[in-house]
């Protein structure tokens, strides 16, 4: 009886959390477990392609038994890692300018799975050696598998770090070559028609809030969501129904919206620490209703 006594609001507090815990939040966990699990079929597939690589080098027969495994074990992780990439993408937020990497990540996330079911069946058939002959597809579907995932996690990679993430360190050095001298840099700012008046100062008052509270994520060597808020002619690249800010349009502006959110949004802007302050949040909305402009053209 003492016993149970002692164990029943143990089980009370078990049955509790279980029934206060939806099936909605294990499905987002398992989700966002797809920036975990994307490197074991990468690391396996490609381990299993050079093994299988260099098994054909010195002339071996038959499959490599590690090759097989590896490929068995980074297959199984692999359509864990699509199963929950499918639920990440439609769970998590994205900008709109990633869709299209996002699909083709989506899908050569897929064919890359069944390149490698293919792969592994193919392997397992050549191990008798009487299917010798199959041997040829187990080594053809294991390198385009090990191609297709490595791909695959570079676009993934694009989308998280943004484009040319790595090398971007060496970006410098490479503009340094281009460089033709005297030349000075085209001036690529966002400016009002001359004459134009603004009531807000783009570098006095708009350009401090940006790199003390968005340029870390949304700079040069970060370039969260695609967005760069450092050099601002970046955030006008490209098709206008997809920028963040709608010049003059501040409702309108995904940029307004997500400062707006309160703490409790995981798509809030800045996603860290204190949210902007009321005052911030007016300046930059006037900003954008005059045009989101960094200045007015000389005459
Ligand atoms: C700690 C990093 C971090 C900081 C700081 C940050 N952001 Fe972001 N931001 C992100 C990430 C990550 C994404 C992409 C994921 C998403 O869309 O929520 C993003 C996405 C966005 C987007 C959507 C991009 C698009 O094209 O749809 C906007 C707009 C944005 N941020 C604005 C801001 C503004 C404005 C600030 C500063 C007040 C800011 N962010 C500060 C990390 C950050």
């Amino acid at each position: 009886m003492q016993t149970l006594g002692v164990h029943m609001p143990d089980s009370c507090l078990v049955t509790t959390l279980a029934l206060s815990i939806d099936p909605e939040s294990i499905r987002r966990v398992f989700g966002r477990l797809h920036p975990v699990l994307v490197h074991f079929p990468i690391a396996l597939l490609i381990v299993a392609g050079m093994v299988e690589l260099w098994r054909l080098i010195l002339r071996r027969d038959r499959p490599s038994p590690t090759a097989l495994t590896c490929c068995g074990i980074g297959v199984m992780i692999g359509l864990l890692a699509a199963a929950s990439g499918w639920i990440n993408a439609d769970a998590e937020t994205h900008s709109a300018r990633l869709t299209q990497t996002m699909e083709w990540h989506r899908w050569l996330g897929i064919g890359a799975c069944v390149l490698g079911v293919a792969a592994w069946t193919c392997g397992m058939l050549a191990r008798n050696p009487s299917r010798e002959y199959v041997r040829r597809w187990w080594c053809f579907l294991l390198f385009s598998a090990a191609g297709t995932v490595g791909f695959t996690g570079h676009l993934g990679g694009n989308m998280v770090w943004g484009e040319g993430y790595i090398f971007a360190p060496l970006a410098r050095a490479f503009e340094q070559l281009d460089r033709v001298p005297a030349q000075p840099a085209p001036d690529r700012r966002r400016l009002a028609p001359a004459g134009t008046t603004l009531i807000i100062n783009f570098e006095t008052q708009v350009r401090p809030i940006l790199i003390a509270r968005c340029v870390e994520c949304h700079g040069e060597s970060s370039a969260k969501g695609g967005l760069r808020l450092d050099e601002l002619y970046r955030a006008f690249d490209g098709d206008e129904a997809l920028w963040s800010i709608s010049p003059g349009k501040p409702d309108d502006s995904e940029f307004i919206y997500r400062i707006k959110l309160g703490t409790e949004s995981e798509d809030r802007m800045p996603p860290e620490g204190s949210p902007l302050t009321p005052g911030e949040i007016g300046i930059l909305q006037r900003w954008i209703a005059e045009g989101a402009f960094e200045g007015v053209a000389d005459e």
